[in-house]
């Protein structure tokens, strides 16, 4: 597929956006290993999020899907079968890192995989942690990469100084401590989203929390319970970043998620000028839901690094077209993560943006940008993956003529009517 954008002078309206996927694959997890009958509203209907379902689908869970609400049946902590096929993550990470927790924890033998781009990437800040909680791992360059056989159950709590700020190490650590023995805590080295642990919360685990530590008792059951998905504040940053960079516009995204450990992109976009409001804040199981109105500015640059990164790690790609339209250098720093996602995200977007006339200098952990530089529209790539397509289409708008993104049917693993609410913007 291809996606066409035409450069617009400014955006103007109301928008949703769809589930939030960090959310709706915590919401079929935690609605699988409950008590009884989970309701999630709001699900994204994404792939991503359709290969955790299926995944517990193989594990004999009932799961029923109408439009955005899912209905599950759940079993309880011993109510997982053992899987009659490989597993498959798709391009999941989250599916692929969150299950594995989960299948160390029972005492059976499955094998999980994922697309090309998810084989390559590392599996080994997991495995590490349940190795030593005890589970076995059977996979290329010693377990660290997917395919992965799993040899699971009797795993024994441990304390877990994980060496990177990863949400999906933190919640695969949790999920095997609801299995094991004892205690199991993780302390993180800065703090990533807590999705995991507001969920825990939420459907009555108790944990400890302190500073960068989890804490977590093993065996704890819990009850269905009703989940509301908010809006993907990661799906808004696109909109909210067209916006913040297009002086004139004045866009609100309604209904999403706000919660502290995402959002650190619009306490960026503030610091380079633009003007950003949240308006009608409330709560919903836990997480914080707000509408964002942003209006465009000429947006100047900034530095970041260090505990910010990981509260805006997903909307680099996209804060680094801000970036080359802003008046001065941006330098971001202390974001090597960037290059073991979907894709290796400072040299896919330093290069698709170099095909619009950008110059973007990449650093092994980060990437500088003086700006502010014009766009020429271009023919680019994807990469296959959706958090490039999505940043490239805003670089579209802002661009001379139109802009071509191929492979970008991937936008479909995060943000399935992006093209729509783009254009109707
Ligand atoms: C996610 C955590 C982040 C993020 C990913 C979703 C999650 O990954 O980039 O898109 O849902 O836990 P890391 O934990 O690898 O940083």
């Amino acid at each position: 597929m291809e996606l066409k954008i035409q450069p617009k002078p400014f955006i103007r309206g109301k928008v949703k956006v769809p589930g939030d996927k960090s959310i709706s694959h915590r919401a079929v997890i935690f609605g699988s290993l409950a008590e009884g009958t989970s309701e999630i509203e709001g699900f994204l209907q994404g792939e991503d999020c359709s290969r955790t379902i299926t995944c517990f689908r193989e594990m004999g869970i009932c799961i029923d899907i109408e439009g955005e609400k899912v209905t599950i049946q759940g079993k309880g902590l011993q109510g997982l079968k053992e899987p009659g096929d490989v597993l498959d993550a798709g391009n999941s990470g989250t599916t692929a890192r969150l299950l594995l927790g989960i299948l160390a924890g029972n005492p059976f033998y499955s094998v999980i995989t994922g697309d090309s781009s998810l084989r390559n990437r590392p599996m080994g800040r997991v495995v590490n942690p349940l190795e030593q909680m005890g589970a076995r791992f059977y996979g290329r360059i010693k377990s660290g990469l997917l395919p992965l056989t799993v040899i699971g159950g009797d795993l024994n709590g441990i304390n877990y100084q994980s060496p990177v700020a990863s949400a999906q190490v933190k919640s695969c650590v949790l999920l095997a401590g609801l299995f094991a023995r004892g205690v199991t805590s993780v302390i993180e080295p800065t703090l990533s989203r807590d999705h995991t642990e507001k969920m825990l919360q939420y459907f009555g685990v108790p944990i400890n929390k302190q500073d960068l530590k989890v804490e977590i008792q093993g065996g704890y059951r819990f009850s269905g319970k009703r989940v509301k998905v908010p809006g993907d504040f990661s799906s808004a940053a696109y909109i909210i970043t067209a916006a913040a960079l297009l002086p004139g516009s004045d866009v609100t995204v309604l209904n999403v998620g706000v919660n502290p450990t995402r959002i650190g992109l619009l306490e960026v976009l503030a610091d380079m000028g633009a003007d950003i409001a949240l308006e009608n804040k409330r709560l919903e199981n836990m997480e914080p839901i707000a509408d964002i109105r942003v209006k465009g500015a000429q947006l100047k640059g900034v530095s970041i690094g260090g505990s910010l990164i990981p509260r805006l790690i997903d909307e680099i790609p996209v804060l680094t077209v801000a970036a080359v339209l802003a008046q001065g250098k941006t330098e971001i720093r202390d974001a090597a993560e960037l290059r073991v996602k979907e894709s290796d995200r400072i040299a896919t977007m330093a290069h698709e943006l170099g095909k619009m006339g950008a110059g973007v200098e990449t650093l092994s952990d980060g990437l500088i940008i003086n700006g502010p530089q014009k766009l020429k529209g271009a023919s680019c790539n994807s990469h296959g993956d959706h958090r490039v397509a999505m940043a490239l289409a805003v670089a579209g708008l802002t661009a001379k003529r139109e802009t071509c993104i191929k492979d970008s049917q991937c936008i479909n693993i995060s943000f399935p009517d992006f093209e729509d609410i783009i254009k109707k913007l």
